[in-house]
């Protein structure tokens, strides 16, 4: 199968069929969400840093085609990205409009650094992140001074005029890393300490991160949540040598694929399980998967470890709502589709952030089980459905989602007859390699242009 192909987006379908006996035995490109960051406070720390692992992900590359436009010296290569960091000061005008792609991460996050730099920067993406709340950042930003403009005070494009920032008390109306990480990063050019209330825990790499640089950061578990506080002005050390753990949201397309396709076996090697990302692995584990975590040690204050997963009897009824959601919102795609083999009855409550992804996952997840024959129920916040039941093949719609393309390639791996991925290059958006990967474990996957 032509990965190279669906990198370049000439690939529009895929044909999956079904197969048993998955093998594998394969590291994963780096995590995204520790990629963009790690590439973010490169830029911003004093001197070189030397990313291995860096994420391939489209989105990871919008973040250092942005960083590069504000005049950061990036390199490139096949095993490492070497990022010049430039200093909290360092940062030059761009005259051109800044574009984000596909990637909220990278709009949200660099959007607080944009709001620390003393000039205008216009800033935009897809068709999809145009669609996507961007409100729950600036209202956080304008608080601590910058002036931003919004089409219709929510949505990209958006135009920036940062400097002079003061630090603020803030309490996010949503669980969200971006917000989070996008307030934190403020906070490094802002006047005084930056408090950010969370009180449902979301992912931690930001947080990771700030220490990994020596900033000036403190972190506060209480009864009411977590109590971050990051004061303005010292400068960062550079990342120096800097690895970046494998992808445990992408890990978990093949951590499924093995799960439900029988005599499967594989290992997934160096990956992160940093405790705000392994719901899934808990929750698989809840419903008997064999999924194993192998020699778990820490690299640069992330934790990884190998993982393995073989195919098992899934059972139990299981109801996921509140803080797991938070902590499994991208793995809740491929979690759908295990669930059709669940012996038992899987209810995602509380998700309605999955309406505002990349695309309207609850929607997709439900639209795309329903064309292969699978009873599900969709409410507001989620979905619920009950198993085992037979996929059949057909014709599944991406909706320009790399999760929702990804998920159901899986999904065919057991399906009764092809199942054919329209819109299937989306897989790029995070793991360009996806369908060469299933290909080499196996599985059945054939470009049809
Ligand atoms: C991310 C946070 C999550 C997640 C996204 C990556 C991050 O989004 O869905 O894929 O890297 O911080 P929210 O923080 O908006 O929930």
């Amino acid at each position: 199968m032509g990965e190279k192909d669906l990198a370049t987006g000439i690939t529009r379908s895929v044909l999956i069929e079904a197969v048993s006996g998955l093998k594998g035995d394969f590291p994963l490109p780096g995590d995204k969400s520790i990629s963009h960051r790690s590439a973010l406070f490169a830029a911003i720390g004093d001197g070189e840093s030397r990313i291995a692992n860096y994420s391939t992900a489209r989105d990871c590359q919008s973040t250092l085609d942005c960083l590069e436009a504000l005049g950061v010296e990036v390199k490139r290569g096949p095993d490492l990205v070497r990022v010049k960091g430039v200093g909290l000061r360092g940062l030059q005008r761009s005259e051109a409009m800044l574009d984000a792609g596909n990637s909220g991460s990278t709009i949200r996050m660099l959007s607080g650094i944009l709001a620390g730099q003393p000039f205008v920067t216009r800033i935009t993406g897809d068709e999809s992140i145009q669609r996507r709340p961007m409100k729950r950042v600036i209202d956080p930003l304008r608080l601590m001074g910058a002036q931003i403009e919004a089409r219709d005070g929510n949505f990209a494009p958006l135009e920036i005029t940062g400097g002079g920032l003061r630090a603020i008390d803030y309490t996010p109306p949503v669980a969200s890393a971006q917000v989070k990480s996008c307030v934190l990063l403020a906070g490094l050019f802002a006047e005084g300490t930056t408090v950010v209330r969370e009180k449902t825990p979301t992912r931690n790499h930001t947080e990771a991160m700030l220490r990994e640089c020596g900033a000036d950061f403190e972190c506060q578990s209480t009864d009411d949540g977590e109590v971050l506080a990051v004061t303005g002005g010292r400068s960062l050390r550079a990342l120096g040598d800097y690895q970046v753990a494998g992808d445990l949201s992408s890990a978990a397309f093949f951590l499924g694929a093995a799960l439900i396709t029988e005599g499967s076996s594989i290992r997934l090697r160096h990956i992160g399980i940093n405790p705000s990302r392994l719901a899934l692995v808990e929750v698989l584990r809840q419903m008997g998967g064999d999924v194993g975590i192998a020699d778990p040690r820490i690299a640069h204050g992330e934790p990884v470890a190998d993982l393995t997963a073989g195919w098992s009897r899934l059972e139990g009824d299981h109801e996921l709502s509140g803080a797991t959601i938070a902590n499994l919102i991208d793995e809740i795609p491929i979690l759908a589709v295990i669930a059709t083999q669940l012996h038992g009855t899987l209810s995602i409550r509380e998700a309605r952030e999955l309406r505002v992804k990349e695309s309207d996952r609850i929607r997709a997840i439900v639209d795309n089980l329903r064309r292969m024959g699978i009873s599900i129920e969709e409410f507001e916040d989620g979905f619920r459905m009950s198993g085992p039941q037979q996929l059949r093949g057909g014709k599944i719609d991406s909706h320009g989602d790399h999760r929702i393309a990804m998920s159901f390639a899986v999904a065919g791996l057991i399906a009764e007859g092809e199942t054919r991925i329209d819109g299937a290059e989306a897989a790029s958006v995070s793991l360009p390699e996806f369908y060469g990967l299933l290909g080499s474990m196996g599985a059945g996957v054939r470009e049809i242009g």
